[in-house]
């Protein structure tokens, strides 16, 4: 894995790609954030040396780098999800290079489906804290003592720091946010209502498909990682209504605007 990210980083900085100061990682419908990316440079996914070609309706795959402000940004139009077949390391690999391009800030976005009864569809939510419940480590197997210790310490996952920066530009904006705990589950099927009531049970806000292995991987080599996840449709008991990936995008567009302009200020300050 070490000489795999050694050799697309090469190829990236070949590129043009320099030192970005953030990396963003834009999950389902919330692929617009890309136009507040002034773009220098687009890579298709399929023309990166040792990149996954993600599969999904609705995910197109691009690597693009650019600025924000004077912020120098790379991000993923598209992010490769488990159970699209990828293996779990397959998943992380762009994060690791994300790394060694010099990445030291990760700000991830995902959809998500809503448990807490206070939460409605469209909202908004900063992650404070995730539960794993992927079946796939994406740190099983002889750990690469270069990219972080065999044992990460995990108890500030998401950055406080970002966090409170992040209710500073809210409160700007005047944009009203939940925090909360997000549970990944590999998918690719929509929770049942039970298993919405078990998400609910083990503590979490909300539950989704993604973000937990990046973020994993992220912290693993020292990075500072920042969540966001809109509510596209709620697993609330005596509310779980039908859900389809159709519906989740649409949300999600909608909710997209204001996701993009609190991450766009939030990059600039
Ligand atoms: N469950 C899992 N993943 C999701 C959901 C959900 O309800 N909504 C959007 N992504």
């Amino acid at each position: 894995m070490w000489e795999k990210v050694q050799e697309t980083v090469n190829f990236l900085k070949e590129k043009g790609i320099k030192t970005p100061d953030f990396g963003i990682i834009l999950g389902t419908g919330l692929g617009n954030l890309v136009e507040k990316i002034t773009i220098e440079i687009a890579i298709p996914y399929d023309e990166i040396v040792n990149f996954p070609v993600s599969t999904v309706e609705g995910h197109s795959g691009e690597l693009i780098y650019g600025k924000i402000g004077n912020k120098k940004v790379i991000a993923m139009r598209g992010r490769f999800h488990y159970y699209e077949g990828w293996s779990i390391h397959e998943t992380v690999f762009p994060v690791r290079v994300m790394k060694y391009l010099g990445v030291e800030q990760l700000i991830v976005s995902n959809a998500s489906g809503g448990v807490n009864p206070a939460f409605e569809v469209g909202d908004i939510m900063v992650i404070t804290d995730h539960i794993n419940l992927m079946p796939e480590h994406p740190l099983n197997g002889a750990n690469e003592n270069r990219f972080g210790p065999r044992f990460v310490d995990m108890h500030e996952a998401y950055s406080k720091k970002m966090i409170s920066k992040m209710d500073v530009v809210a409160e700007k904006l005047d944009v009203p946010l939940h925090k909360g705990i997000y549970l990944a589950l590999q998918g690719p099927t929509f929770e049942t209502p039970a298993e919405y009531k078990m998400v609910k049970i083990l503590g979490a806000d909300a539950v989704g498909m993604s973000t937990v292995p990046e973020v994993i991987v992220a912290k693993h080599m020292g990075m500072e990682c920042f969540g966001v996840s809109v509510i596209t449709d709620l697993g609330v008991e005596g509310v779980v209504e039908s859900v389809s990936h159709e519906e989740v995008q649409e949300v999600a567009k909608k909710s997209e605007k204001i996701v993009g302009r609190l991450v766009e200020e939030f990059i600039k300050l």
